[in-house]
């Protein structure tokens, strides 16, 4: 008799499928309502969405945009920066953080980050300001905060502003208090497989300042003066919340503690199985509640192991494998090494991670990436 080798399930890297049954009702009740209405500009659920998201992240102000890209570069012209500016930010994040800064004018002067929670640190903003330094974007990856009341205090002595990119970090805190809440202005992409996601692209920015979202309101929409169809202020843009999107994510918002709470569950549960001589996740700072948008662990031998974990059903990501000073579109603006930086993009590796990952499926990641990572037990697995 020929024995059958039966294949392992795959574990996927992001499935939303079970998140999206648990809200089917209201999204469904959304969708008749706008497509009822005819408003998909605009109108009541871009106004509602945008005042649950303002209160969501204890701020006053919240301005719909296209995507997270746009929110960047809207506030930095918000702010009057571009030509001749700099804005320090940290090597290790997506590129749209980068792009922004270029797309509004200004000049990206990237910065190492943390070794442990791989977060700009104000000690790398001190050593970057100079008399061009406009702004510094805090970038809040995989979910955790940097730590906004130490940049902070460096950015206002030298009187610069700080932006705070939260596109991978909705609803976290430090010590309590809200991210995008505590710098001139919060950054959030809604792209669908972030915490909270739109059925395609959607991005909001939130603020304290009044003047700030006024600004940001009229260039997002055509550089219209307020409430004037035919007057245009400024050279604007169209980056604006569908009314679609804005009703999807106001369905989904009451469930976004909720999810948070369970990716907060399931990376606990990858820390207490993880070999840490292994994989090791990167660092929570203590005053930081993360929602952990991604979890990422470092790794030797990385690609390898990547490979090994693939022919296992095991899907992982990468985030980031190439620093933004080395992508070919960034390097002009590259000033120097920077060795924490560099060292993790070699390491990085993000496991499968949404809030309906099942207990088994982390024993099989964990156990999975045991054997990749330990020589031993893979001539033992063999
Ligand atoms: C850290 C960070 N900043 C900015 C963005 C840009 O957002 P979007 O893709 O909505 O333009 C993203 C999206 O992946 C991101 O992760």
């Amino acid at each position: 008799m020929s024995s059958q080798v039966i294949p392992l399930p795959t574990v996927p890297f992001l499935d939303l499928s079970a998140m999206h049954a648990q809200v089917a009702g209201p999204l469904d009740r959304a969708w008749h309502e706008v497509v009822a209405s005819s408003a998909f500009i605009g109108g009541p659920h871009v106004e509602r969405f945008e005042r649950e998201w303002a209160d969501y992240c204890d701020t006053a102000h919240g301005v719909g945009v296209a995507n997270g890209t746009d929110a960047l570069t809207l506030v930095l012209r918000g702010l009057g920066i571009g030509h001749g500016d700099e804005v320090i930010v940290p090597a290790n994040t997506f590129v749209a953080t980068a792009e922004a800064v270029a797309l509004a004018g200004a000049v990206p002067r990237f910065v190492d980050v943390d070794p442990a929670t791989l977060l700009l640190t104000a000690e790398h903003v001190a050593a970057a300001l100079n008399p061009r330094t406009a702004a510094v974007i805090a970038v809040h990856l995989y979910g955790q905060m940097a730590d906004m009341p130490a940049l902070l205090e460096v950015a206002d002595a030298a009187g610069v502003a700080v932006i705070e990119d939260a596109a991978q970090a909705h609803g976290a805190t430090w010590k309590g208090r809200r991210a995008g809440s505590l710098g001139r202005a919060g950054c959030f992409s809604f792209y669908p497989g972030k915490n909270l996601g739109a059925f395609g692209d959607a991005g909001a920015v939130v603020t304290n300042d009044r003047g700030l979202a006024d600004r940001i309101r009229s260039m997002g929409n055509h550089g219209r003066a307020a409430g004037a169809h035919h007057g245009h202020a400024v050279v604007g843009t169209n980056s604006r919340l569908d009314g679609l999107q804005a009703a999807v994510l106001s369905a989904k918002l009451p469930r976004l503690d909720a999810w948070n709470d369970a990716r907060r569950a399931a990376v606990a549960a990858y820390r207490d199985r993880l070999d840490p001589d292994g994989a090791e996740l990167v660092t929570v700072a203590r005053d930081a509640t993360p929602v952990h948008h991604l979890a990422v662990v470092r790794v030797r031998d990385r690609d390898r192991v990547r490979e090994v974990l693939a022919r296992r059903g095991i899907q992982t990501g990468l985030h980031y494998p190439v620093p933004c000073h080395d992508h070919d579109a960034f390097r002009r603006f590259a000033d120097g090494r920077l060795p924490v930086v560099e060292q993790a993009a070699a390491e990085v590796l993000s496991l499968p991670l949404f809030p309906d990952l099942t207990r088994d499926q982390i024993d099989r990641v964990c156990a999975e990436l045991a054997c990749a990572t330990t020589p031993e037990r893979r001539a033992h697995a063999v």
